[in-house]
């Protein structure tokens, strides 16, 4: 038995809130009204589909991976989230505490595989199983190839590749016994090239050949791993990087659909990918980015190497 984890922190879950209210209140949150793509998830899936399975989350305190574990938790999933600031990991432990599951929180750098792996064992050892592990800690900023440092270069690779590579590794022991699967959160960087990204396009490029690796190796365990590639999403850190420069409109006009996606629509691809209406899907990229994807990032990247962001 696995000793519990200094900053493996336990949250009670509020019991009784009514699962759509709090859905639809983390969507208002997010600035949306509701209408079709805002349609609370346990509206259009079981609120059970996942109960009594448990998820760890990587990078899970903010941002897409953070929509990603509410989405997990709003069909029932308990959810270890696993970031660096344990303020932050608090704050969002909070909110999901609004559901009707478990939730732990524990501070680790995903860099770090001893202290990910005491983590991943802990959460495990606190559920009693494991199935999804998310491996979406990531670590970018916008600087030409030129004059990137051979450390800027390394962060980036260190905090996506080699972390995601950890998190899958360490989660092994625990996939194996549940049949479960690994959920990369990858970017349209990993297929095209995008000027000022050559490090995030190689670290998300190596994931994605990482995902289908052990696709390959671990599917005789049972063990599914895949990857979703979010396009603009609205309210990230990322994308505020991205659209300042350029503004939103240019980035509206690469996209098909015409607008920036929301996280939850992220989150609502990576919960199917983590439940059994997945079973039979392993090595699959999942593109969720509005059909960005099909008119490349030429225009949009152009525009951005023009605007020379700083950061
Ligand atoms: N442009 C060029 N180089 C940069 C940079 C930038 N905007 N930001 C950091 N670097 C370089 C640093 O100069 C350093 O290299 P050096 O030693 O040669 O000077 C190297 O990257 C490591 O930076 P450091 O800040 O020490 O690393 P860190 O591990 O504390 O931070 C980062 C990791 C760099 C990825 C940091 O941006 C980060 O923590 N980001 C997390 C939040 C985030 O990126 N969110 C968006 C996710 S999509």
């Amino acid at each position: 038995m696995t000793p519990p984890l200094k900053g493996l922190q336990a949250v009670a879950p509020r019991m009784g809130e009514e699962l759509g209210d709090t859905v639809e209140r983390a969507n208002n949150s997010e600035g949306s009204s509701m209408s079709n793509e805002n349609t609370p998830l346990c509206e259009m899936l079981s609120p059970n589909l996942l109960r009594g399975r448990a998820a760890f989350v990587t990078g899970g305190g903010s941002g897409i991976n953070l929509a990603i574990a509410r989405g997990l938790a709003s069909v029932g999933a308990d959810i270890a989230l696993c970031g660096r600031s344990q303020d932050k990991l608090d704050e969002a432990a909070k909110e999901l505490s609004q559901y009707n599951v478990r939730v732990l929180s524990a501070a680790a750098d995903v860099r770090d595989r001893d202290s990910l792996g005491e983590a991943i064992n802990s959460a495990a050892s606190e559920f009693g199983r494991l199935d999804t592990v998310v491996a979406g800690a990531a670590g970018n900023f916008f600087a030409p190839a030129e004059s990137l440092s051979s450390n800027g270069f390394r962060a980036v690779i260190d905090i996506d590749l080699v972390g995601s590579f950890h998190t899958a590794q360490a989660a092994f022991d625990h996939l194996r016994p549940t049949k479960g699967n690994i959920l990369f959160v990858s970017a349209g960087q990993s297929k095209l090239p995008f000027a000022n990204q050559s490090h995030a396009g190689a670290a998300k490029a190596g994931i994605d050949n990482l995902m289908a690796n052990l696709a390959l190796e671990w599917g005789r365990f049972g063990i599914r791993s895949n990857s979703v590639v979010p396009g603009p999403i609205r309210e990230t850190e990322g994308m505020r990087r991205l659209s300042e420069p350029v503004g939103i409109e240019r980035w509206n006009q690469a996209v098909a659909l015409g607008r920036f996606g929301y996280a939850h629509e992220v989150a609502a691809i990576a919960v199917v990918l983590s439940s059994r209406l997945a079973s039979y899907v392993t090595g699959a990229r999942i593109v969720v980015d509005g059909g960005l994807e099909l008119s490349g990032f030429g225009a949009i990247s152009q525009a951005l190497s023009a605007a020379t962001p700083s950061d």
